[in-house]
């Protein structure tokens, strides 16, 4: 194949961001929102027409090296804001991947795609969980070490001393709102300031093994559709994120705000600006008060195919 067109889902987390850094357990869906690539080999290397450095760009580097240094000119087109806790930096390197299979004309195998993801993700950002490469990868919904039912197993990725089980969830039918606070935030300082706090602090570990905890519950309220029990693990969990320091006071005004007309709501993904999410069966009303204290406020369709392959030519 000479040139691909892919497209990969940003996503959001319902429960369990950073304790999922632990190998605790996590929810995580995709979203609506997708980054779309075009892959063409090419005598030099290129992003979006200019010459490139792929040094510059690590995830590029980084699955460019495991597959031959092949130079290719690479369009993006993201429709998930850089920095806005929505997984835009995994959509980019399971995109890449995805692509560079294709374009060497190898089977997109999901379980391969998201484990070199995950491996460019962890090498741009020197830490990290599979989880928002694996959403990514996967689409619809995945649960990390929450899922028993081995139908639904779809991977483990291992790194370090951690195993992450990742299995497909179905998704519920649920109407979340995403409330963007306009602030980019990166995730690698704030997993390492989570890191730092646990390895200092009995309370901060305990606080990440309670994250795991609701989570587990979360996963019953979603067994048995019961949204009310859900809202209120979400709300809980953005408390305990708070006391680990990766919320903001946007993220709290964002999530007081849409509370009146929630089910729950909580910062989602890594925190410190970027996104949060609300579970609510008044999504007008719920975007109203997040754009009245200054987010930006979108329904977000969930249930959404993985990494796919648009187009091909030869
Ligand atoms: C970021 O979307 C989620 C974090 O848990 C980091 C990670 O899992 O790699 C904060």
């Amino acid at each position: 194949m000479n040139e691909v067109s892919v497209s990969a889902p940003g996503k959001f987390v319902i429960l369990g961001e950073h304790a999922v850094v632990y190998g605790k357990p996590a929810i995580a869906l995709a979203i609506d929102r997708r980054f779309n690539m075009k892959v063409k080999k090419d005598a030099v290397f290129k992003i979006n027409n200019d010459t490139a450095d792929i040094k510059t760009v690590p995830h590029i580097r980084y699955i460019s090296g495991k597959n031959g240094m092949l130079p290719v000119s690479v369009q993006m087109d993201s429709k998930i804001p850089t920095g806005s806790g929505l997984g835009s930096s995994a959509a980019l390197s399971v995109a890449f991947s995805a692509a560079m299979r294709s374009i060497t004309d190898r089977p997109l195998n999901e379980a391969e795609i998201a484990e070199e993801a995950f491996e460019a993700e962890y090498f741009a950002q020197g830490r990290g969980s599979p989880m928002d490469t694996s959403t990514s990868t996967h689409g619809y919904g995945i649960a990390l070490n929450a899922q028993k039912n081995e139908e639904d197993r779809l991977w483990n990725i291992t790194k370090n001393e951690h195993v992450w089980n990742i299995s497909h969830i179905d998704v519920p039918e649920m109407t979340f709102v995403i409330g963007y606070t306009g602030i980019r935030a990166s995730t690698g300082p704030l997993v390492e300031k989570v890191r730092k706090y646990k390895d200092r602090n009995r309370f901060a570990a305990d606080i990440v093994d309670e994250i795991g905890q609701i989570t587990l519950e979360g996963m019953n309220a979603i067994r048995k559709n019961d949204v009310a029990a859900l809202g209120e693990l979400m709300t809980k969990d953005h408390k305990l994120l708070s006391i680990l320091g990766v919320s903001s006071k946007e993220l709290n005004k964002l999530v007081n705000a849409s509370l009146p007309y929630a089910y729950g709501a909580k910062l989602t993904g890594a925190g410190g600006g970027g996104s949060m999410v609300v579970l609510t069966d008044d999504p007008d009303k719920a975007c109203s008060a997040i754009s009245s204290h200054g987010g930006v406020p979108f329904v977000v369709k969930t249930g959404v195919e993985g990494v796919k392959v648009i187009e091909e030519s030869e």
